[in-house]
């Protein structure tokens, strides 16, 4: 049965490395950490097959786990990777002189090596209408920095830095708004913002570290792949899965990070298609709703191979406004997971409206609900 408390209170997910890297929908961490105290044992391995920016796999880090994430998104697995993969304190203090230096070296001395007058390499389609030619010259700069870093977990831990903080340094509306708007941008800003974020994350690396008690973790594995095709996870050896799935017709992950993935070079057509929910198929109507319990339907049959007998699933799920009609996701997960030889154990739904604060407060935003189900997998 699923644990007593109440759900739709929410922490703020901002502490420590959940706070590493903006993400749309983030699970707040109080859910898969009371989730995880309920269903595993320590040295249990915890699947999460739409990790997006990694909250599961930190709590169930946290929670002595061995988390596998998986996500279509290489935005979702940058973040993942550098949450749960983070660099050893040792190389968190060479990061801090490495940074120092060439900070110094970029922004106080002249001999910059921004060479402003020339025009940027990075060039994609109305890149001048998402960036400052200037911004783009120093998110240059950055990469060629992170590029001379040779171990790979404060390369990516820099790369994750750099990531969380393009929209700001960009003309991006807002995290979740795909528009370009006129913003101010002044020489040194991108630098200086990157060098901010990389210097807070370091604090929330270290913060998490003393949570943990220790300075050494558990090897995380983090996929990026479609959760429709796990062939890389062996049959029956998951001990838990647990994940707030794509919600339908919500969000478009794709194009949020998109800036992102054309700065770090990831393919967003690959991520685009593969998306499952987006609410740019959905809601021009080329893909009907069935298509989303077609795939969802796909996915968990995947998971649900790939569980032991009798351990559970666990999803957190929202329901949907499709074509001015409120959908009960509740229900339409019911009936998806029939086939896939899993029993519903329990569930528990409390109103959306507790713990968002919508754009458009509307009658049925008001009714839209978050379902907790519980999912058990036949002996
Ligand atoms: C609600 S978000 C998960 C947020 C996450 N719990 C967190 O705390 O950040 C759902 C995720 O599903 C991912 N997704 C959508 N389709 C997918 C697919 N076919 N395979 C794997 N991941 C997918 C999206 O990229 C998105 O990151």
């Amino acid at each position: 049965m699923l644990p007593s408390f109440d759900f739709a209170l929410r922490e703020a997910g901002r502490n420590h490395v959940h706070g590493m890297h903006p993400y749309a929908a983030k699970f707040t961490p109080e859910i898969p950490r009371k989730l995880l105290g309920a269903f595993t044992q320590p040295g249990d391995i915890v699947l999460d097959p739409f990790c997006g920016s990694g909250t599961t796999l930190v709590e169930a880090l946290l929670a002595d786990c061995i988390p596998i994430g998986i996500d279509t998104n290489p935005i979702a697995c940058l973040a993942s990777y550098a949450k749960t993969t983070p660099p050893s304190r040792n190389e968190l203090t060479q990061i801090k002189g490495d940074l120092n230096i060439w900070e110094q070296n970029t922004t106080f001395f002249g001999n910059s090596s921004i060479q402003y007058d020339e025009p940027p390499e990075i060039t994609f389609l109305n890149s001048s209408k998402w960036f400052h030619r200037d911004a783009l010259k120093e998110v240059e700069g950055i990469l060629t920095f992170i590029g001379q870093i040779e171990s790979i977990r404060p390369r990516q831990f820099l790369l994750a830095s750099l990531s969380a903080t393009i929209v700001r340094i960009s003309n991006q509306e807002s995290e979740t708004r795909w528009r370009a708007i006129q913003k101010p941008f002044s020489r040194g800003s991108a630098i200086a913002k990157f060098v901010k974020k990389a210097r807070d994350n370091i604090k929330r690396v270290e913060e998490f570290y003393g949570k943990l008690g220790r300075d050494s973790l558990p090897e995380a594995s983090i996929h990026c792949a479609d959760s429709r095709y796990l062939d890389f996870i062996s049959d029956n050896s998951i001990d838990l899965a647990l994940s707030s799935p794509p919600y339908m017709n919500s969000y478009d992950y794709y194009l949020y990070h998109k800036l992102r993935m054309f700065i770090l070079g990831f393919d967003h057509k690959k991520t685009q298609e593969q998306e499952i929910g987006s609410r740019n198929k959905h809601s021009d109507k080329s893909a009907p709703e069935q298509s989303f319990y077609t795939e969802m339907a796909q996915c968990i049959a995947e998971i649900a191979r790939k569980l032991r007998p009798k351990a559970h699933l666990c999803f957190v799920v929202g329901d949907s406004i499709l074509n001015g009609r409120l959908v009960d996701m509740g229900c339409c997960y019911k009936s998806i997971v029939k086939d896939a030889g899993l029993s519903l154990i329990d569930s528990y739904s409390y109103p959306q409206t507790k713990y968002t604060r919508t754009f458009s407060r509307t009658h049925k935003n008001h009714r839209k609900k978050s379902h907790i189900m519980l999912f058990q997998k036949l002996p």
